[in-house]
């Protein structure tokens, strides 16, 4: 058969020219040796190879298999009730995990870090897939435990804030961890103390703040080895940068990055969640406390860059809009903070609910008026995001 095209680099095959008519056993045993396993022949030149596709065919299946590899990585993003639904399933089996660890701990076995790193892994590869479903979702759906899915919320959101501040993967990752672990030194403090509806008074107060340094001595064990930022997070995410946090009252810079940041998603977190002794503020609210509060406690920049990834009005929160309409915020907008994509829900003209729509508010004329408290209009937010 005379080959037309050996089919590979010319040094990688054994002869002079990429054409030749080959006319030996022993030839295509060398043309075989050199790992060439297909050739391209010219049927005019030499004989036909019966049951063998034409060069027409072969470059037709060679287009399809090209085009479907890259189809299947391309990654199609998916809709919104698609990552709904996956970021369900990122937190909640997060939750699962977190409660058997954490359980654990209670029960005085020591912290399961490896355990603790696969559950931040796969809440910060959730994250970073579905960011705007996670950050919805970690929002409503708060019948779990507070100390679970406050330690996941963290780790969640941390992961996002790290994540946007164009932190390596590592970083994000071991952040997340943080997230986790930040509060495991609580399942030492005593159920009564930790649990206590109302204020507590000044000894339990001192109790409650050792639960920093009782979560360093859990993940210092021996056999605990912890990343380094991660554990930052456990050991400083009270510290303040006025100086008036706990345990050592550090200031500004002298507070590692992994602190600054869980202690600002700490807080946002606690404030958005119903306590025994409070009732939860808007995330829209609780954003406006962190941003008089960042002139003190927190580092500044990065607050206002918190506040920038999570929008001034985040996920969850419930809009009125000019149009007289009140909408759950379903994601930020590309364009402006002031623009989310909105779910709109009841007429406040009607004083009724209405058929759900979803609107992207930079491409109507509609806009925001202000941000209103759920119980004000008696509105149960999760049964619209579904
Ligand atoms: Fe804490």
């Amino acid at each position: 058969m005379f080959v037309s095209d050996f089919n590979a680099d010319w040094l990688d095959h054994p002869f002079l020219l990429n054409q030749k008519l080959i006319d030996s056993d022993e030839e295509v045993a060398r043309t075989a040796a050199s790992g060439i396993d297909s050739v391209y022949i010219d049927t005019k030149r030499g004989l036909d190879a019966d049951d063998m596709p034409t060069a027409a065919e072969a470059a037709q299946e060679l287009e399809a298999a090209l085009v479907g590899v890259f189809a299947a990585d391309e990654n199609p993003t998916p809709t919104f009730a698609d990552s709904l639904t996956a970021a369900r399933d990122v937190i909640c089996s997060a939750r699962r995990a977190l409660r058997e660890l954490l359980s654990s701990v209670r029960l005085g076995r020591s912290v399961d870090v490896p355990a603790a790193a696969e559950t931040a892994r796969r809440l910060a590869v959730g994250a970073a897939r579905h960011p705007h479903a996670c950050l919805l979702l970690g929002r409503l759906n708060r019948s779990d435990d507070y100390t679970f899915r406050h330690s996941v919320n963290v780790a969640l959101i941390l992961g996002i804030f790290a994540r946007s501040q164009q932190l390596p993967e590592e970083t994000v990752q071991a952040l997340a961890l943080g997230g986790i672990l930040h509060d495991v030194g609580k399942m030492v403090v005593p159920v009564d103390i930790l649990h206590k509806p109302g204020a507590l008074g000044a000894v339990e107060m001192q109790v409650m703040r050792e639960h920093v340094s009782s979560g360093v001595r859990l993940v210092r064990e021996p056999e605990n080895f912890l990343d380094a930022v991660a554990f930052d997070v456990i050991a400083e995410h009270h510290e303040r940068c006025d100086g008036t946090g706990y345990p050592h009252g550090l200031k500004a810079d002298a507070i590692s990055l992994g602190g600054r940041m869980g202690g600002i998603i700490d807080v946002y977190d606690a404030l958005t969640s119903d306590r025994v002794y409070r009732r939860a503020v808007s995330p829209a609210e609780s954003i406006r406390k962190l941003f008089e509060w960042a002139e003190h406690h927190f580092d500044r920049n990065l607050t206002h860059a918190f506040i920038k990834t999570v929008g001034i009005y985040p996920a969850g929160s419930l809009l009125r809009l000019e149009s007289g309409r009140i909408g759950v915020v379903l994601r930020q907008g590309e364009q402006s903070l002031m623009a989310p994509v909105v779910r709109v829900i009841y007429d406040t003209h009607r004083m009724a609910f209405i058929t759900p729509v979803d609107i992207e508010l930079a491409k109507t004329a509609d806009r925001v008026v202000s941000h209103e408290a759920p119980e004000k209009w008696n509105i149960p937010i999760e049964r619209f995001i579904d």
